[in-house]
């Protein structure tokens, strides 16, 4: 792992700004596009495209927001980043302003974060010192600026249209899309709302050159990945790999053994079981996130789909039905799994009828992945039900 370059404050990426600014806009926009970038906040949608969207979008203006909400269970990489790599973040946002023509940018912040708020302007002082931010940025007759706005706890937030509807000081609860946020974001406007890491990814594809980053990663997943590693394992912690790894390499590299399950991608991605540890962890694989929780064979995996299984009933916005419902009714039916030790074909297949209900006709994110837990843990892990 000796190229960390998102963790590393060693690396040439300060060198991205002045050559970010040799580029126009659309040169920028090809590379990100070129790069095969995808989002690291969880759908992975590409970067570029989502750029181009936005520049091509017709407004007075435009804004560029950072999504560090950080609320999915187990993950705390992006916290690293803001922490340690924030610089690379302001140069991240500021580039993708310049892309997509925006002099505004927001840093959507974990409510839990809010002792990083003294540190955070902090940098954006010595940033603009430094003539990198704020007005007429490297005397390129370009102005950028970014503000921060603080969360207040729901998970739900993190969605990308419930975020907007929270900067905007309303409840935060999903939009309806289409239109998207590259289209009509915040206050109207055509809006790029993208991860820490993503943005954090940008100086280095900038300053080193698409074939240096797609050097590591896979054809479908470009690049490395931070991953925050919990549970139980010899050295949790924030690792930066190539995307493409083995889940087996990586329990190696974390000391973990006596492994039962890995759950990847937060408490809506996928679990693996022990037969699945030889496969790879990217996009076109097990899609990651940014969460890797390891179970050891000491633990009770109907306890752990309870424990998900609460988390999203608890953090359902309520707004539509399958969600508000599913959540409900698919916990009921865990609490009977636990307490008889059974549940009926009937009764399993109408549970398995429901997820697929939540998935194709909940509004957002949240309810459309809240039953996969459900949909994979009871099959995988049969003797712990
Ligand atoms: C319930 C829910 C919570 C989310 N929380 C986050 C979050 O904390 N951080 C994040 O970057 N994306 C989160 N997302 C994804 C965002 O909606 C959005 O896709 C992402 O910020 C886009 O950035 P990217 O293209 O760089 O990945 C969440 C999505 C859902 C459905
Ligand atoms: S899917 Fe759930 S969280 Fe999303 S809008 Fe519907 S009720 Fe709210």
């Amino acid at each position: 792992m000796e190229r960390s370059c998102l963790l590393s404050p060693g690396c040439k990426c300060d060198e991205s700004f002045e050559k970010a600014f040799s580029f126009t806009p659309e040169e920028i926009i090809n590379i990100v596009k070129e790069s095969g970038l995808r989002g690291r906040g969880g759908a992975g949608f590409p970067t570029g495209m989502k750029w181009e969207f936005a520049s091509k979008a017709a407004g007075e203006k435009k804004y560029v927001i950072c999504n560090a909400d950080e609320g999915e269970p187990g993950t705390f990489k992006d916290r690293v980043l803001l922490t340690d790599s924030i610089d690379k973040l302001i140069q991240g946002m500021v580039i993708a302003g310049y892309a997509i023509g925006s002099n505004y940018g927001i840093i959507y912040l974990r409510g839990e974060y809010k002792w990083m708020l003294d540190y955070l302007n902090k940098k954006f002082d010595e940033m603009k010192e430094q003539n990198y931010l704020g007005k007429d940025i490297l005397n390129k007759d370009f102005d950028f600026d970014i503000e921060i706005k603080l969360n207040a706890g729901a998970y739900v937030c993190g969605e990308e249209t419930a975020l907007l509807e929270s900067i905007e000081g309303k409840r935060g609860e999903p939009r309806n899309k289409p239109p998207f946020p590259v289209q009509k974001g915040y206050m109207g406007f055509p809006t790029v709302i993208n991860n820490v890491e993503t943005l954090c990814n940008i100086p280095y594809i900038i300053s080193h050159g698409v074939a240096e980053f797609k050097k590591y990663g896979t054809q479908q997943s470009c690049g490395t990945k931070l991953f925050s590693i919990s549970g139980d394992c010899a050295k949790p912690g924030v690792y930066e790999v190539d995307l493409g790894i083995k889940i087996n390499e990586l329990l190696d590299m974390v000391g973990a053994t006596n492994t039962k399950a890995v759950q990847i991608g937060g408490a809506s991605g996928a679990t693996a079981c022990e037969k699945e540890f030889d496969r790879e962890v990217c996009f076109e694989g097990f899609p990651p996130g940014g969460s890797i929780i390891i179970f050891n064979k000491s633990r009770n995996m109907a306890r752990v789909l309870k424990n998900f299984i609460d988390f999203f009933e608890e953090e359902s916005c309520g707004q539509c039905t399958p969600c508000r419902e599913g959540t409900y009714r698919l916990n009921q039916s865990v609490d009977k799994i636990i307490q008889t030790g059974k549940l009926s074909d009937e009764e399993m297949n109408t549970m398995l009828e429901l997820a697929e209900v939540m998935k194709t006709s909940s509004k957002c994110g949240l309810g459309q992945t809240a039953a996969n837990p459900f949909i994979d843990i009871p099959g995988k892990f049969r003797e712990d039900f």
